[in-house]
């Protein structure tokens, strides 16, 4: 058996040229979804605190930095709503007028080859901070379930090329599905946050959107993060209801669900590299105690590695300018 000393794995190390032909992952901008927030207005660029170099965006301000993105080759983006009116049902959420919908349709027009997914969720609109309606104290699973087919389609109406539901009830892939063959849309892909676990991680987006729940948590319909198995079953589920591409999140603690799942299954697999752990780097970052690029391109290369086909990350714009001047 060869061994060392015949065999020495430093060999194809020695120099850049070497390493690139040897190199077993790759990343690339097509790969990345910016997440964008949107509000209504002109002109606007709120900085979120909790996530340096992120604003919640008008759709004018949306479109600028899309054609910023689409011109450093990120392949998408995903928009999230921020209503200036929150109710019990969440209304605003399929509101065409909204900022979402006014966003995309801005979008479709003036960056028309930028692919534009939407969150479909109705945490950022309900006013107690719920992803569905909530009866008794608790999140009611189908009574919810018509109102986020109904906020899926009013965002395919604006032109959204992906609609992503994000709240976890059970059966709204096939809900979601349903309405939208039904109306016309059978061309909008599904993408499901299939395998979303009730996660700390998301502190700072609940501050970008002020969708922090009033009272109780997330954990009576987001995943338990211990569970490997279930997690398979979330996704097996989705993909039967129709989904066309399925979501691990968050990313970097659950490497190992996102490798199982590409294993397992054969459709394109999403992982969403949350907002905490974009803070945590940044706010490293800003101590001077990490280097940020060699950082962030380390982290999305471990995401690919593990199974991801793609990434959601507030790392996208950053990361593919430094892919550009050579990583
Ligand atoms: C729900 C939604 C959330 C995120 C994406 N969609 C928040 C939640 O589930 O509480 C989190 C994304 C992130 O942390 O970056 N609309």
């Amino acid at each position: 058996m060869a061994g060392f000393p015949e065999l020495r794995l430093r060999r194809l190390r020695r120099m850049p040229a070497l390493r690139g032909l040897v190199r077993e992952t790759r990343l690339s901008a097509e790969q990345f979804v910016a997440p964008l927030f949107v509000r209504l207005g002109r002109g606007l660029r709120e900085p979120i605190g909790s996530l340096p170099g992120v604003s919640r965006l008008s759709p004018d301000e949306a479109v600028a930095e899309a054609q910023r993105l689409h011109a450093d080759g990120v392949g998408a983006v995903i928009l999230f709503g921020i209503p200036d009116r929150k109710d019990e049902d969440g209304t605003e959420a399929w509101n065409e007028a909204g900022a979402l919908q006014e966003a995309v349709r801005r979008l479709k027009r003036d960056v028309p080859d930028l692919a534009v997914m939407t969150d479909v969720c109705l945490d950022e609109y309900t006013s107690h901070g719920h992803c569905g309606i909530v009866k008794g104290g608790d999140v009611d699973n189908d009574a919810t379930l018509p109102l986020l087919a109904r906020t899926a389609l009013s965002h395919a109406k604006a032109g959204a090329d992906v609609v992503a539901p994000s709240d976890m009830m059970d059966g709204r892939v096939a809900a979601i599905r349903r309405e939208l063959d039904r109306s016309g849309f059978g061309h909008v892909a599904l993408l499901a946050y299939a395998a979303k676990a009730a996660s700390a991680y998301y502190g700072p987006f609940r501050e970008a959107a002020d969708s922090a729940p009033k009272f109780g948590d997330r954990r009576s319909y987001q995943m338990d993060g211990a569970n490997r198995r279930e997690a398979m079953r979330e996704i097996a589920l989705d993909v039967e209801e129709g989904a066309d591409a399925v979501m691990v999140k968050p990313a970097l603690a659950y490497l190992d669900i996102i490798r199982d799942a590409r294993e397992r299954f054969d459709l394109p697999i999403a992982a969403y590299n949350v907002s905490g752990e974009y803070a945590m780097v940044k706010a490293a970052a800003q101590n001077g105690w990490i280097d940020e690029r060699r950082i962030v391109l380390e982290t999305l290369t471990s995401i690919v590695r593990a199974g991801a086909d793609f990434i959601l990350t507030y790392h996208a714009g950053d990361a593919a300018r430094w892919l550009k001047e050579g990583g």
